[in-house]
């Protein structure tokens, strides 16, 4: 062993347990003032186990690698019974616990993890050496979230000559050359590492991923008979939005036969074009889109409808991104309130689709209305099929309307309703001055068409017959005199009154 390896078994000071596997088990632990993980192997096990191998192989595959994105090893202490491996502490533990905790991340982190495994395993292939047991439990995560893979213990140095065993490594991970072949090479890791990518992409277990592998027409017992495509199918139903390309590459990385799997310099280089496109396009989005969320929820809902490179969402995708944020904890939406909304979309819609500009107004349009939409109980087709409403419009658009010509005699409004009473609010009063609207603190608003009445005293007087409305809010009665001086400042201000 080499000697500048050799670390003192004084100068560590074990922690707790974090981990462990067939091999063994794994502590935090102190080194000379700083956090390190120590794995340790004892002979007895190690001998239990039949382990062919010398009870340093691990050391001796992981002393030779020395890149960013594997596990670091800081030495060794060789002792009669047993053998500590001291390595760098990845305080961020396995990727396979951070996927379990984070099971919404962007595509851009699933590629960078995607990404930096491909790089060490390009590093490794390129020395010869297969690693033979990867799976998210074998990569660690840094304090920055860095992945470096670990766990040389089944690793092994590829030889002409050399005969591999069989049934080395996990077995839902596992090449199915491995079960049955002895002759495989770097393409068995292609094989695991699609199943590691496909965990990135759907934090769903190993077995798990596997076992949908499996064609039940043509398995017999025990002997499973594997279908990539089978991949398909699973992924996109648990990320529906994951892009097209990435999919393929996952389906080829699982093909059967080793010869049709990409080497890693390829995957590597696919992945790299992958999140790059995913890059240009946020940077597109940034100019129309600003709220960073929306960028990648328009993203993901654009991918939904099979269109990645001329981004756009359908409509009925919208609605079903959209119907949900107006759920109270009370009720679900009705179905006209649904239609409301699948109306405001498609008003929108060019050529049957959402642009990113357009779905930024619809966002900005609906942000205001969320609260009145969702707890108001109010009839609101109806209310827009006899264009009582022209639309649910935030503030600013409200403002900006009633300042427009078209939008000089509208009234604005605000409905609410309390223990199934309707109470009707009167927020603002158009004019050609908009400071009396200026000066309301709510945030959303109905604006009434001026032709849809005679007179606003008709509409009150329809609104009351119609849907029982008979108050303003809070607590005025529409034919009360504090109402008057209101009436009278409209009529005197918009000129329509009477002329009808
Ligand atoms: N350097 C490390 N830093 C943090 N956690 C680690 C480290 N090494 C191992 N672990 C934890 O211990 C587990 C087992 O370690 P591993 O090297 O894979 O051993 P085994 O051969 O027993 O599977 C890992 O999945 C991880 O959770
Ligand atoms: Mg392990």
């Amino acid at each position: 062993m080499d000697k500048s390896l050799t670390v003192d078994i004084e100068h560590l000071e074990l922690g707790p347990h974090i981990g462990s596997g067939a091999f063994g088990t794994v502590h935090k632990a102190s080194y000379l003032g700083i956090d390190v993980a120590v794995k340790v192997l004892t002979r007895a096990h190690h001998a239990a186990m039949g382990c062919a191998k010398d009870i340093t192989h691990e050391v001796q595959v992981l002393r030779k690698l020395h890149h960013p994105n594997v596990v670091l090893l800081i030495g060794v202490a060789d002792r009669e019974d047993s053998v500590y491996i001291v390595e760098e502490f990845c305080v961020n533990g396995s990727l396979a616990q951070y996927l379990q905790k984070n099971q919404d991340i962007s595509w851009e982190t699933r590629l960078t993890i995607a990404i930096e495994i491909a790089q060490s395993l390009v590093y490794i292939h390129n020395k010869g050496i297969l690693h033979r047991d990867l799976k998210s439990e074998n990569v660690l995560m840094d304090k920055y979230f860095v992945c470096k893979i670990c766990d040389f213990g089944l690793a092994q140095k590829i030889s002409g000559s050399l005969r591999m065993s069989r049934n080395i490594g996990t077995p839902w991970w596992r090449a199915p050359e491995v079960d049955t072949s002895d002759h495989y090479t770097q393409s068995a890791d292609v094989f695991s590492y699609g199943i590691l990518l496909t965990e990135i992409i759907t934090a769903c277990s190993g077995e798990d991923i596997r076992l949908e592998m499996v064609d039940e027409k043509k398995t017999k017992g025990l002997n499973f008979v594997y279908d990539p495509e089978k991949l398909r199918a699973f992924i996109s139903t648990y990320r529906p939005d994951c892009p097209a390309d990435l999919l393929d590459l996952v389906i080829s990385c699982c093909s059967i036969n080793p010869t049709a799997r990409s080497t890693m310099l390829a995957v590597l280089a696919k992945l790299r074009m992958i999140l790059s496109q995913i890059t240009v396009v946020a940077d597109q989005l940034k100019a129309s889109i600003s709220d960073p969320d929306l960028i990648s929820a328009f993203m993901s809902l654009s991918s939904r409808s099979g269109s990645t490179t001329t981004l756009a969402v359908t409509p009925a995708i919208l609605l079903d991104f959209i119907a949900p944020k107006f759920v109270s904890a009370y009720r679900r939406l009705t179905d006209l309130e649904n239609s409301y909304l699948l109306q405001l979309i498609n008003s929108h819609a060019e050529d049957g689709f959402i642009t990113a500009p357009a779905f930024n107004s619809i966002m900005e349009k609906i942000k205001n209305v969320e609260t009145l939409l969702a707890k108001d109980n109010i009839q609101i087709q109806e209310l827009f099929d006899r264009k009582v409403i022209l639309g649910c419009i935030a503030k600013q658009e409200a403002l900006d309307f009633v300042s427009s010509p078209e939008g000089q005699g509208s009234i604005i409004l605000r409905f609410r309703s309390e223990m199934d009473k309707p109470d009707l609010i009167i927020t603002g009063l158009s004019n050609n001055s908009v400071k009396n609207i200026v000066a309301i603190p709510h945030e959303r608003f109905l604006v009434v068409g001026k032709d849809a009445y005679r007179s606003w005293k008709d509409l009150l007087d329809r609104l009351k017959a119609d849907f029982g409305w008979d108050r303003f809010y809070p607590d005025i009665k529409f034919d009360s005199e504090e109402l008057q001086p209101l009436f009278s400042e409209i009529f005197v201000y918009d000129g329509y009154a009477g002329d009808y």
